[in-house]
């Protein structure tokens, strides 16, 4: 099976996801490895940066004892000219067990996955779809709540741009949270909130990085104005509910869509949970996909 987007899983195999997860974690805590894909290859394919996901569904299939191949897209027959099908056929032969894309044209990891004869998993396509990040936010929600149900969460910033908004909005809907939309009136759907509206009484403040290189025209703001306007001060996150957490997908621009102190706040940050949930559920969706 592909993982193209949470629309395609059971309610079943989410639940499976995040109970495997909380146990992967404390494996990779400790350094344990599993062997169940011993002997197994992982392609990545990332046409997009990354940090994260990168090299935590890199470290995921080290622990569970696969072996990775990572395409350096920039040094490879992408830049002359090779197209995505072509470029998928070609990997193909090479019979990996699983492939891991990500890239800027929305639509390109199924297209992609028609091609592989192995299961291809999402790791963010422009705009539309970043099904591991959705999970793991997810997992990283209710392992300080203890459930997602009836969570109040705000997702602020540049939605428009967002795939990480996209799929999270989905899919903490589905698990029972009630997801409220806001940011500057230029990076919002219609309908979407101020921030100040957004994070009132929220339970999760998960904000967003202004995608620039998305943006058809510079947002033009003065420095510092960002933070002030739209960004997370202490003044707006005391609008939350009194236990309210932070999170942030990354990469995060420090004073900007957050100020440093919140991010850094150990009793209110999630932020590097949420690099450990990265591990732990990319653990189980490699698992899954390969079972
Ligand atoms: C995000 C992405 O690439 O979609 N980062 C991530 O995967 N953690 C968000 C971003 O680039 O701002």
């Amino acid at each position: 099976m592909d993982l193209i987007s949470t629309d395609t899983l059971t309610d079943a195999q989410i639940a499976d996801i995040l109970d495997s997860a909380d146990r992967f974690l404390e494996d990779n805590r400790s350094g344990r490895v599993h062997d169940p894909l011993t002997g197994r290859i992982v392609f990545n394919l990332f046409y997009e940066n990354s940090t994260r996901t990168l090299m935590s569904f890199s470290t995921a299939a080290h622990r569970l004892g696969a072996s990775v191949i990572t395409l350096p897209v920039e040094h490879s027959s992408v830049k002359k000219g090779e197209t995505i099908e072509d470029t998928a056929r070609t990997l193909n032969e090479m019979r990996p067990d699983v492939l891991v894309t990500r890239h800027g044209e929305n639509g390109a990891p199924a297209r992609i996955a028609a091609i592989m004869d192995c299961p291809v998993i999402n790791a963010g396509d422009g705009t539309n779809e970043h099904p591991t990040q959705a999970l793991l936010d997810a997992a990283t929600i209710r392992s300080r709540f203890r459930r997602i149900e009836g969570l109040k969460v705000a997702i602020c910033g540049d939605i428009v741009h967002s795939r990480v908004a996209h799929s999270n909005t989905k899919l903490l809907a589905r698990l029972g949270a009630t997801v409220r939309l806001g940011g500057p009136e230029k990076l919002v759907p219609e309908g979407a909130f101020t921030v100040d509206e957004a994070i009132e009484g929220a339970d999760v403040v998960m904000m967003l990085r202004v995608q620039r290189e998305r943006l058809e025209e510079e947002l033009g703001d003065a420095p510092g104005e960002y933070l002030r306007r739209y960004g997370l001060t202490a003044e707006r996150l005391a609008r939350a509910s009194p236990g309210a957490v932070v999170m942030h997908p990354g990469p995060m621009n420090r004073g900007i869509e957050m100020e440093s102190a919140i991010a850094d706040d150990p009793k209110r940050s999630l932020i590097a949970l949420q690099v450990e949930y990265g591990v732990a559920v990319r653990m189980a969706c490699l698992e899954l996909v390969l079972a």
